[in-house]
């Protein structure tokens, strides 16, 4: 089976490191690796606890609440993890809450 190595950058740890099957979404192989980078919600796109920013490779997205991820977030690399599905390797950064929708230089 094919899968893709995808990094998680968070900011004062270390970065996490798994394998994501193809097909299998982003959020399920970290919990399936046991990695305990991003918080864990409904799973189907819609709470957007798991809001990331994808800062590097391919990706196919699964239905996504736009209150979560709207069109202009998403076309900045804006995503849930758990409606993401690499297609190469990716390097993602998870966000708060605020950052996907606030510019840096805004947020206090
Ligand atoms: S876990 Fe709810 S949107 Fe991903």
């Amino acid at each position: 089976m094919t899968s893709h190595r995808v990094i998680v950058d968070v900011p004062g740890r270390e970065p996490g490191h798994i394998s994501c099957p193809r097909g299998t979404s982003v959020l399920r192989a970290m919990v399936a690796a046991g990695l305990r980078h991003l918080p864990v919600g409904c799973r189907s796109g819609g709470c957007g606890v798991c809001r990331i920013r994808v800062e590097h490779g391919e990706y196919t997205l699964g239905r996504m609440s736009a209150t979560q991820v709207d069109d202009t977030a998403a076309a900045q690399g804006v995503a849930l993890a758990c409606q993401l599905f690499p297609t190469s390797d990716l390097r993602i950064t998870p966000l708060r809450p605020t950052e996907a929708t606030t510019p840096p230089e805004e947020n206090p």
